[in-house]
C-alpha cells in the first residue's frame, strides 16, 4: 500500500495542465468521491494495526499536498488566462512600442528657428567652450569693465581666457568674422551662467540670439520684426513694447515685453498684474562690434536681439519651474507633442 501511495504522491507533484480544465479532471479523479484517495482510505481500513500509524500519517500528508497542488495550478491559471491565449492567437494584432515626446525646449527652439527662417534667417552654430575674446571682448566688454558681471560665468581655472559661453551671442562674432554682409542668421545653443538653482533660475539654459546686418538697417527694422516674431509665436492678437535698457555690444539697447496672452494684457499672476512679460534683449549692434570683426561701420548697420528658450516654453506651456526642464521626469516629458 505505502508504495500505491507513493506513486499517487509523485503523480500529484508531476501533474502539468495544458488547459486549466485539466486541473478540475485531476481534481476529480485523485480527491473526489470516487477518486483514487478515497480508494486508498478504504484500502486503510484493513491494514494492520501497527501498520496504522505510518500509512495514516502518510495519508494525511498526501491528502493536504494534493489539495495544495490543485489550488496552486488554479492560481497560475488564473493569473495568465491572457497570456495563453496572445500565444494561441497567432492573429492578433502586435503591441506598439511606446513612442517618445519631444523635449518642450526642442519644440520651442524650433519654432523659433523657423519663425525666423521665413524672415531669411539661417541658423549658425559655434562652440559651447569660447574664448574671452568672442564672448566678451569683441562684443565691447572692455577687461574690468564691470558690465562682465552682468553674467556669471564659468572659467576654466588654468587658463582664465577659456570659459564656457554665456550668451550665443559669440556665435554672432564668429558670423561677423567669416562672412560679409549682408548676414542674417539666427543662433541657438546652449549657455552657461554661475547662479544659483532655483524655479527661475539655472546655471544651463538655452537662448536663441538673432543678427541682422546690411546697408540702412534701422531700428524700426528691429521692432518690425520683433512684431512679427511675437505674432507668429504667441498669436495674432500679440503686441510689443520695447523700453530702454543697456547691453556693451548694442546702442541704443532695449529690453522687449509681449503683450501676456494669459490674460491678453488686463492682468493675472503670471504677469503679476502689469499685463506684459519680458521676452527678450535687443538693439542696434554697437559700432565697435563691427569695427572689431572687421566690418566696416560707416557702410554698414544691424541689429541684434536675444532671448531665452526656457522663457519662451515656459509663457507657452505655463510651465511654473526652471527645473522641470532638467529634471527629465517622464510624467512632465510625456504632456508634450510626439516625435511623430
Ligand atoms: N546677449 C544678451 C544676453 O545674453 C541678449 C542680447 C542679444 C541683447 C542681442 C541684445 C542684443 O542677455
Amino acid at each position: 500500500m505505502i508504495e500505491k501511495i507513493n506513486d499517487l504522491l509523485r503523480r500529484v507533484e508531476e501533474f502539468k495542465p495544458k488547459a486549466s480544465a485539466e486541473i478540475e479532471e485531476f481534481r476529480i479523479k485523485v480527491l473526489g468521491k470516487k477518486g483514487e484517495l478515497n480508494a486508498l482510505l478504504e484500502e486503510f481500513k484493513a491494514v494492520a494495526p501497527e501498520m496504522k500509524r505510518e500509512l495514516g500519517q502518510k495519508l494525511n500528508q498526501l491528502k493536504t499536498r494534493a489539495l495544495e497542488r490543485v489550488n496552486e495550478l488554479k492560481q497560475q491559471a488564473e493569473q495568465q488566462p491572457e497570456n495563453q491565449k496572445t500565444v494561441e492567437d497567432m492573429t492578433r494584432p502586435g503591441s506598439n512600442d511606446p513612442l517618445g515626446t519631444r523635449h518642450p525646449i526642442s519644440l520651442v527652439r524650433n519654432e523659433i528657428v523657423s519663425i525666423f527662417s521665413r524672415l531669411g534667417y539661417t541658423v549658425a552654430e559655434g562652440p559651447e567652450i569660447e574664448d574671452d575674446w568672442h564672448v566678451f571682448s569683441a562684443l565691447n566688454f572692455p577687461p574690468e569693465h564691470p558690465a562682465r558681471d552682468m553674467q556669471d560665468t564659468f572659467f576654466i581655472e588654468k587658463n582664465p581666457d577659456i570659459l564656457l559661453r554665456t550668451h550665443t551671442s559669440s556665435i554672432q562674432v564668429r558670423t561677423m568674422e567669416n562672412q560679409k554682409p549682408p548676414i542674417r542668421v539666427i543662433c541657438p545653443g546652449r549657455v552657461f551662467r554661475n547662479e544659483a538653482i532655483s524655479a527661475r533660475a539655472h546655471c544651463i539654459f538655452h537662448q536663441v540670439e538673432g543678427l541682422y546686418i546690411d546697408e540702412h538697417v534701422s531700428f524700426a527694422d528691429l521692432k518690425q520684426s520683433i512684431l512679427y516674431f511675437a505674432k507668429e509665436c504667441f498669436g495674432e492678437n500679440a503686441r510689443i513694447r520695447l523700453r530702454p535698457s543697456y547691453f556693451p555690444f548694442t546702442e541704443p539697447s532695449a529690453e522687449v515685453d509681449v503683450s501676456c496672452n494669459l490674460c491678453g494684457g488686463k492682468g493675472c499672476n503670471v504677469c503679476k498684474g502689469t499685463g506684459w512679460l519680458e521676452i527678450m534683449g535687443c538693439g542696434m549692434v554697437d559700432p565697435n562690434v563691427l569695427e572689431a570683426s572687421g566690418i566696416d561701420s560707416h557702410k554698414y548697420s544691424g541689429f541684434a536681439f536675444g532671448m531665452g528658450v526656457e522663457r519662451i516654453a515656459m509663457l507657452k506651456f505655463g510651465v511654473k519651474d526652471l527645473r522641470l526642464y532638467f529634471e527629465n521626469d517622464i510624467r512632465f516629458l510625456q504632456q508634450f507633442e510626439s516625435v511623430l
